[in-house]
């Protein structure tokens, strides 16, 4: 980046502090109704508690506000990248991303699309889009890597349903019965589930409450407290039976 180009971005945060929620929320309305299969890629329930808008807006911040020093932002990276891989979100996912937040930028910003400021702009995300894209295409082969170990979705079978004090515990088995990874306390899956009445699926994560070294993997759904048609602990405790098929992501730390 050139650093009339940085000064620009750097100049713009600020604003944006100010307006972050309201610009990535507005950000997502814009590309959710651009791009409604991405509806399957994200939690509709957390679109609504706004939890993800915040957590963009925040990265986006901070991305502009240590523009000159991108290795500071090392952790958050390793965080994003973690979570990501473990949705399977795919480098050509970046371009519709970029797209739609630089044209909410002008848009919320009142500033032409054709300015220096959104070229700077459009500079500085394909900067921190290439550093993204790059850490997960290694998280993604480092998975596949593994024994018994795969990326993207894999189909596992509901092999056995118990009830817990606080929901049920689902047993997972890979449908085509081939080895899958050990995976220790407190790593993670996502599981993808269709949603009953809509055409779309849901992602989400559950936490191993212990290591997992058998050919399945274990996990609870817990009710939450004010579930929506979209809450996938609840469409599982409510709709999915022994036999049921979902969707697995290889199980990730961090
Ligand atoms: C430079 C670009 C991007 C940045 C800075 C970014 C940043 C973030 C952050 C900070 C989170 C929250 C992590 C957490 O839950 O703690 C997140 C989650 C997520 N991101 Fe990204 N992201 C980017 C690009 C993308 C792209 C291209 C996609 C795919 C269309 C995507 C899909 C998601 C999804 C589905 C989640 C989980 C949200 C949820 O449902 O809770 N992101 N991202």
């Amino acid at each position: 980046m050139t650093p009339e180009h940085i000064e620009l971005v750097k100049a713009t945060v600020p604003v944006l502090r100010e307006n972050g929620v309201a610009l990535t929320q507005y950000f997502y309305n814009r590309m959710l109704a651009n791009h409604p299969e991405l509806k399957n890629v994200f939690n509709m329930d957390h679109q609504s508690s706004g939890r993800q808008p915040r957590a963009l807006a925040a990265a986006v911040l901070a991305y502009a506000e240590h523009i000159e020093n991108p290795s500071f932002l090392a952790k958050a990276i390793e965080h994003i990248t973690t979570k990501h891989v473990s949705l399977n979100i795919q480098a050509d996912q970046y371009a519709i991303v970029g797209d739609n937040l630089l044209h909410s930028i002008s848009e919320v910003l009142n500033v032409p699309f054709e300015s220096d400021l959104i070229a700077a702009w459009k500079e500085a995300y394909l900067q921190l889009a290439d550093i993204l894209i790059q850490t997960e295409k290694n998280k993604y082969e480092g998975l596949a890597q593994q024994n018994g170990g795969w990326s993207g979705w894999r189909p596992f079978e509901i092999t056995a349903i118990e009830a817990t004090e606080t929901g049920k515990k689902f047993t997972l088995k890979a449908q085509d019965h081939q080895p899958i990874p050990t995976a220790e306390e407190k790593s993670y899956i996502s599981v993808k589930v269709q949603v009953p009445n809509h055409e779309i699926q849901q992602p989400q994560q559950f936490i191993f409450s212990e290591a997992q070294n058998n050919s399945e993997y274990q996990i609870e759904a817990k009710s939450v407290e004010t579930p929506t048609e979209f809450s996938v602990a609840n469409i599982l405790l409510d709709h999915y039976k022994v036999g049921d098929t979902v969707q697995v992501t290889a199980p990730l730390k961090g």
